[in-house]
């Protein structure tokens, strides 16, 4: 019977409640937790997983995807990936690695046993889908899988966890006559927890730049009825609705009745509201553009292009298939702005300080369909949204000093350290780089950094505005030239922070951070490489970028 449970199990076709007492697995004391991830919370799930193991007397080896040798995959006997989804669900960067291997390799895995917990946002077009598919390829390459995929949403604490107890349950089980008292006491994995939406209403939209400047950033303060539940250096989660001036145009193109009703991934709704607040028409995907080419019988190239766009190249063949366009439509992906705000200082509130992306297509200017919907929104407009947790990006204990790499609206987060760090009375020094183009017009937030200078929240200010001289400069320059203090302030135990675009800026800091560690700290190239993997690896060297 474990036998034909067994393979119901490992080809995934039956609920985990259904079998997950039946199975007993032998007894294990050894296992690998093998975890991908880009803003920590699959690792701070692995870690927390290891330490339950330990208790039931099993052995977790925690490995980081980027670290895991992959020469060993075949001799692993007991392996879990723990691996969540980014960009247009591809696995995390640090898994790129194992995820290619396992795709690109025709090696056999004939003793792996394996299980995999997905992480992901519900909100996605593809939920969890590098976690489907490093689940689907393992099988492929012959690992038996002994759990099924638990796909987690962004409050994912409690899928996890009850995935784990599980498969500790099983793991543990005794292959012995227990097995029926076993499967006696079922484990009961309760049904996924959907994430927490938040109904919120904004009070401020203010654009920071001033009169003349290049940019608009704005600083929107959102308040909600419920208590919200995040912590500094969190993100919060949106999805935009897309503008009438888009919409309008489609409807009419099309020839479709607005008020007429439509189904779409469990949900009703006219065809208007469709196309204004659910479906993705500003700027298709691949994917998507691929399928609408079947659709309409054309040949169309690969390219990403705007549904308004499409439809006045490549006519639909008649109104009545706009029931079949939606089925091939897209959700709008959520986007996410670090939180400006600390739940210490603005009880009940978020800040969030949002560029208003502008860039140009065929010589006619554009705005980016979420920063554009956030910093048109006034005051009052009800808004939903939800937290995403970033474990990877906390502040250190209070009395330990932090050196904080900001510029433009990379400053978000740290609004919120300084903030927080004020109301609860920490008393570890704080150093703020910040920059952007000119100091008369884009110094985000300056007289809150000169309050918190003064009243000592701040300990050192250090501004790089790039074109306020012939030469461009930047706050990897400036970093540069406070080199042998910022070197002492590490190597006295400062955590280093680094928020904002993630080119050119943060590689441009990373660079000039081993440069002024080889320099002030007096150390070959090696040793100043390995000097920054120690600050990693101590959970200092910290970055949220994008
Ligand atoms: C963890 C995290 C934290 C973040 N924090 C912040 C923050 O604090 N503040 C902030 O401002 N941003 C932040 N971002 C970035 C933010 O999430 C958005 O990516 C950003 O606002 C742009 O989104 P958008 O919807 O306005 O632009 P989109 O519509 O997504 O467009 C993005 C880009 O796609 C291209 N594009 C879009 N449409 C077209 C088209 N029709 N034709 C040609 N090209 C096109 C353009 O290059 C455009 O710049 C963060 C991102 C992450 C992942
Ligand atoms: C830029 C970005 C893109 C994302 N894309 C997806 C996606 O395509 N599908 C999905 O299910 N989740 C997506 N997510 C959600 C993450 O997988 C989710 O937040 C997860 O908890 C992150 O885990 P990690 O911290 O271990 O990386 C995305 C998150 C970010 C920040």
């Amino acid at each position: 019977m474990n036998g034909y449970l067994s393979g119901l199990l490992s080809n995934g076709t039956i609920q985990q409640t259904e079998v997950e007492v039946a199975v007993a697995a032998p007894s294990v004391n050894k296992i690998t937790i093998a975890y991908g991830t880009e803003t920590g919370n699959s690792k701070k799930l692995a870690v927390t997983f290891a330490a339950k193991a330990k208790k039931a007397g099993i052995t977790a080896k925690v490995v980081s995807l980027d670290q895991y040798r992959l020469n060993d995959l075949p001799k692993e006997e007991y392996f879990f990936s723990l691996i969540s989804t980014h960009g247009e669900g591809e696995p995390p960067a640090a898994a790129r690695k194992f995820y290619d291997h396992i795709h690109n390799n025709g090696f056999k895995l004939e003793k792996l046993k394996y299980g995999v917990l997905a992480l992901g946002d519900t909100s996605y077009p593809l939920f969890c889908t590098a976690g489907e598919q490093v689940d689907a390829q393992l099988e492929k390459l012959g690992g038996q899988r002994i759990i099924p995929i638990q796909k987690c949403d962004v409050d994912y604490e409690h899928d996890a966890d009850s995935w784990f107890d599980l498969l500790l349950h099983r793991l543990s089980a005794p292959p012995t006559i227990n097995e029926v008292a076993v499967a006696a006491a079922p484990v009961v994995i309760k049904k996924s927890v959907v994430k927490k939406i938040y109904n919120g209403s904004i009070v401020t939209n203010i654009n920071l730049n001033d009169r003349g400047s290049n940019k608009q950033t704005h600083h929107i303060e959102i308040v909600a009825n419920d208590e919200i539940d995040y912590l500094p250096g969190d993100a919060l989660g949106v999805v935009p609705e897309n503008v009438a001036a888009l919409v309008d145009p489609i409807v009419e193109l099309l020839g479709i009745d607005r008020h007429k009703t439509y189904h779409f991934r469990h949900e009703q709704m006219t065809a208007y509201d469709l196309l204004k607040k659910k479906l993705n028409i500003f700027f298709l995907p691949e994917r998507v553009v691929a399928k609408y080419a079947q659709l309409v019988g054309q040949d169309i190239p690969p390219t990403k292009i705007g549904l308004l766009d499409l439809i006045k190249i490549y006519p639909l063949k008649n109104n009545n298939q706009f029931g079949q366009l939606i089925e091939i439509l897209e959700p709008i992906a959520p986007r996410l702005y670090s939180i400006a705000s600390s739940p210490e200082a603005h009880s009940g509130e978020v800040h969030l300080t949002v560029a208003r992306d502008r860039f140009k297509v065929n010589d006619e200017w554009k705005y980016g369909l979420c920063s554009d919907f956030l910093t048109c929104l006034p005051s009052e407009t009800a808004i939903d949204f939800y937290i995403h947790r970033n474990s990877q990006f906390r502040l250190p204990d209070d009395d330990k000093d932090i050196i904080m790499i900001g510029p433009g609206t990379g400053v978000a987060p740290f609004r919120s350290f300084i903030a927080h760090r004020e109301a609860i009375g920490a008393t570890g020094k704080s150093w703020l780089f910040f920059g952007d183009q000119h100091f008369v017009t884009d110094f985000l937030y300056q007289t809150e950094w000169q309050n918190w200078l003064e009243t000592g929240a701040l300990t050192q200010l250090t501004v790089a505005f790039s074109r306020d001289q012939s030469q461009k400069v930047y706050v990897q320059h400036k970093m540069m030239q406070h080199g042998q203090q910022l070197y002492e302030w590490l190597a006295s135990g400062a955590s280093l922070y680094v928020c904002g675009a993630k080119h050119p800026m943060s590689t441009d800091v990373e660079d000039t951070l081993m440069q002024l560690i080889e320099k002030f700290g007096n150390k070959t190239i090696e040793e100043a490489a390995q000097f920054v993997e120690q600050l990693r690896d101590e959970e200092r060297y910290l970055k949220d970028v994008y």
